[in-house]
């Protein structure tokens, strides 16, 4: 990948104090993270819930500090702007979030959500203008007639509309990199599709970088460009979204890839059974934190290796990197739920 970087964090590292009754730990939310998004680029954070991906997220967008680690733009460190910096990097920097029903005023209507940014940012228009610019940016977002949903209010929209103006909002921006977290899942399945289409639009048309946020493995294989798989606070796998979900090399990303349902509804193979411990962030250990729940591990006589050495994210393939003592080991049958 040769285009020029428009976000980037180096060892990013989140902790977060928490109290577990009378105890303080440290929950490690984020816990030595590298990933670029590339301009034009729409790259998928993967990982089950707690695993960290709103936290990269809002520590991207600077909601959220980071503990260590940095946070750049095409080579400049933004881990600690403040002031003009920052306001800039609003504005090439939109979010948009699960539930569009939450994150909108809703008895705005749709043109006063779209203008608002436009207000703060663009000093530049006039309100005939901006008006202009955001009509533009909700026909975009296929909310066609633009005249006629722009008066409606929030509550009158449906949820995919709804999600729809929050695009447009953050569009007519004209952002270099927009995040997206989990941006469909509180949508009817029906109404998916449309609004993934019009990120793939907006990528077409605008160039703009995508870091997209799912639990939908097969989503990310065919929307993404490249995925980021994580576990705890680590990325375990990484690379071409075509790669790491059709030929996963962590177990861990084996077993997310094993419970998705087949396209074809055929029949699907024998899963992976992901047991003991459930994930926890809070938990310390100098070996691979996966360890406790992996099906490799067990099988392969608890190697010590597992537990005292972190498994650094090794190039498998020029585009595709793992995390694993023993990648590409199978799984025994043995070890296998079946489901046939
Ligand atoms: N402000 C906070 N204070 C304390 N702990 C936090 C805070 N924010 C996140 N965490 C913890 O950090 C970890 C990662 O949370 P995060 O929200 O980033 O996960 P996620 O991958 O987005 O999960 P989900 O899929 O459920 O949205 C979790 O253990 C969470 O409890
Ligand atoms: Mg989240």
């Amino acid at each position: 990948m040769t285009r020029p970087v428009v976000a980037e964090v180096r060892d990013l590292r989140v902790h977060f104090p928490v109290r577990h009754g009378r105890q303080r730990l440290v929950a490690r939310a984020v816990d030595g993270v590298d990933l670029a998004v590339h301009e034009g680029e729409i790259v998928a954070l993967v990982g089950e819930s707690g695993c960290g991906k709103t936290t990269i997220a809002r520590t991207i967008m600077r909601l959220v500090e980071a503990s260590s680690g940095s946070v750049s733009v095409g080579g400049a460190d933004i881990t600690h702007a403040r002031g003009a910096a920052l306001r800039r990097r609003r504005r090439d920097f939109q979010m948009i979030f699960q539930d569009p029903f939450e994150s909108l005023p809703v008895n705005a209507t749709a043109i006063d959500v779209v203008s608002e940014g436009l207000a703060i940012h663009r000093g530049d228009l006039d309100p005939a203008a901006r008006r202009e610019v955001a009509l533009a940016a909700l026909e975009m977002c296929g909310l066609t007639p633009a005249a006629a949903i722009a008066e409606r209010r929030i509550f009158q929209l449906s949820g995919g509309q709804r999600q729809r103006v929050a695009i447009a909002a953050a569009l007519a921006l004209e952002p270099r990199l927009l995040v997206a977290d989990e941006p469909v899942s509180m949508l009817d399945v029906s109404l998916r599709a449309g609004v993934i289409r019009v990120l793939l639009d907006m990528r077409e048309r605008l160039g703009v970088a995508i870091l997209f946020i799912t639990h939908d493995l097969a989503l990310a294989g065919v929307f993404a460009d490249r995925v980021a798989v994580l576990y705890l606070g680590q990325v375990v796998e990484q690379g071409r979204a075509a790669e790491v979900i059709g030929t996963p090399r962590h177990p861990y990303t084996r077993a997310l890839v094993e419970v998705m349902p087949k396209a074809d509804g055929g029949r699907r193979a024998a899963r992976t059974l992901l047991t003991g411990e459930p994930p926890n962030a809070t938990a310390t250990t100098p070996g691979c934190r996966f360890a406790p729940r992996c099906p490799l591990y067990r099988q392969l006589g608890q190697p010590e290796r597992c537990r005292t050495e972190q498994p650094p994210l090794r190039a498998a393939t020029p585009e595709h990197a793992v995390a694993c003592h023993f990648p590409d080991l199978e799984v025994s049958p043995t070890l296998k739920e079946n489901t046939t």
